[in-house]
């Protein structure tokens, strides 16, 4: 392992100009006008896994993006991983927020700032890297490895599960491997066992055929603004209890050891609200933050639409009002059963005054693993050699649809080793990726291929 790690410290400043030329490419998947740059993304991550030294390296196609695949199989005997992130990126708005254009990647103060950097090209990259490492090195690798990419995860990975399912023989494995998530905070390395589910609603109402004067119409005719936000009110408590009925019927309560232990992470709530400028937290009673968004489900509001919102005051009586409200959900809540149960709340607590439409969007299940798991205890090993530091056990808040699709359809356990920091602004404006974590994640990332040589299948 020592010449792979020597290669890898000598070519630190290459790895990041060639983050650079990854980075650049806008490969947006929300916003169909970058469809192209989405392919683009799609092809340059290919010629990088043939450059590496990756074989049979292809793009897969879909009813949407391509899957980028690409193996090295010449390990035969030795475990096979099957490594899974995402080359698609979120949109870059509010524009004028960013500090530096956001596909020009700039370093600043040891990060790595751009769209992407963290969430996940940097983190993909780190294991490009990692292969090439020790191929160029020992023209082997330890393992064989499968590696997909795809192009569609920002946007709820809607044709990844038909990819998983049509390719279930040359996806077979012996574990799935990660990185899209993150630490636990600067210089505590992590593992993560459990990201919560998603289900994604739109609601529209419409009150009138068209907008009213609200002086001539206003008092007898609904307001669609409103009736939305009664709407609203009424579906979580002030406890921060969502009062869909049988919203709860499926959660797994958490377990004392859980909470034991993660009363042991140094989770600082001060400089939490001071990082994300929040002057009182707010969330379900009797549990704590970590708890709440790891191990607990809620629902929020992620945008509003109606009205007059442009500059001074126009008197109006909105003819629609839109919400797009999410849950996010934690074992063994089904995402199906989930919005069923909301679209029934949602009709009964709309009035007649108003008509109704909701348009269910993307999802995914949550998931959750234990973590005895030999490959987990490799990761932890190799992570330990790339950090100088053991990882801690986490779960995460967000969403990874595919992980419980690769555990129910391939009955593959997924470790998820990431390295991006909670305040790295994934989905915000400035995104960034810290260029030592970057560089020590390539480090534990060749020391992982070689833990989990050792393990017998
Ligand atoms: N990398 C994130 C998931 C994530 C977020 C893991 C935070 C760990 C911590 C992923 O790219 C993502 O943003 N997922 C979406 C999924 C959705 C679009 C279905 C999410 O969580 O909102
Ligand atoms: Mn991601
Ligand atoms: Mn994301």
């Amino acid at each position: 392992m020592d010449k792979v790690i020597d290669f890898i410290n000598v070519n630190r400043e290459r790895y990041l100009d060639e983050l650079k030329a990854l980075l650049a490419i806008p490969s947006i998947s929300a916003l169909p006008q970058h469809a192209a740059d989405v392919k683009r993304c799609a092809e340059w991550c290919a010629d990088e896994m043939r450059r590496i030294g990756l074989q049979n390296v292809r793009l897969v196609s879909t009813p949407g993006n391509p899957v980028v695949y690409g193996e090295w199989m010449g390990a035969p005997g030795a475990p096979t991983i099957l490594f899974y992130g995402h080359y698609d990126v979120q949109p870059v708005d509010p524009l004028d927020l960013w500090e530096s254009p956001p596909f020009e990647a700039t370093i600043r103060d040891g990060e790595i700032f751009a769209r992407g950097a963290a969430d996940d090209k940097g983190q993909v990259f780190m294991h490009f890297k990692a292969v090439e490492a020790h191929l160029k090195q020992n023209g082997r690798l330890p393992v064989n490895i499968k590696f997909i990419l795809e192009g569609e995860e920002e946007v709820g990975s809607e044709n990844l599960d038909g990819f998983v399912r049509a390719h279930k023989q040359e996806l077979a494995a012996d574990v799935v491997v990660i990185s899209d998530s993150g630490m636990f905070d600067r210089g505590i390395p992590s593992i993560c066992y459990g990201l919560r589910g998603l289900v994604y609603f739109q609601i529209d109402l419409r009150g009138s055929s068209t907008d009213l004067h609200s002086g001539s119409f206003g008092g007898a005719v609904a307001n669609p603004a409103f009736v939305l936000a009664q709407m609203i009110a009424q579906m979580k408590d002030r406890g921060g209890r969502v009062k869909i009925p049988g919203f709860y019927a499926d959660v797994v309560p958490l377990q004392e050891t859980e909470r034991e232990e993660w009363k042991k992470l140094p989770f600082n709530e001060k400089k939490y609200k001071k990082d994300f400028g929040i002057p009182k937290l707010f969330g379900e009673s009797d549990y704590t933050t970590l708890e709440r968004t790891w191990a607990r489900p809620t629902l929020e509001v992620n945008g509003l639409l109606s009205g007059f919102t442009g500059e001074g005051a126009k008197t109006v009586l909105p003819a629609v009002a839109m919400a797009k409200i999410s849950m996010r959900l934690v074992p063994n809540q089904d995402p199906n059963a989930i919005a069923e149960l909301f679209e029934a709340y949602v009709k009964k607590l709309a009035p007649k005054t108003v008509t109704l439409k909701t348009t269910r969007m993307h999802g995914g299940k949550p998931w959750m693993t234990s973590f005895d798991n030999p490959f987990v205890q490799a990761a932890g090993r190799a992570i330990e050699k790339g950090f100088g530091k053991r990882p801690v056990f986490t779960r995460e808040g967000g969403s990874i649809p595919v992980v419980s699709t690769f555990q129910e359809e391939l009955g593959l356990p997924s470790v998820l080793f990431g390295v991006g920091l909670p305040d790295e602004n994934a989905h915000a404006p400035n995104e960034k990726l810290d260029v030592s974590n970057f560089h020590n994640g390539i480090i534990a990332s060749a020391y992982l291929y070689d833990e989990m040589a050792h393990i017998a299948r």
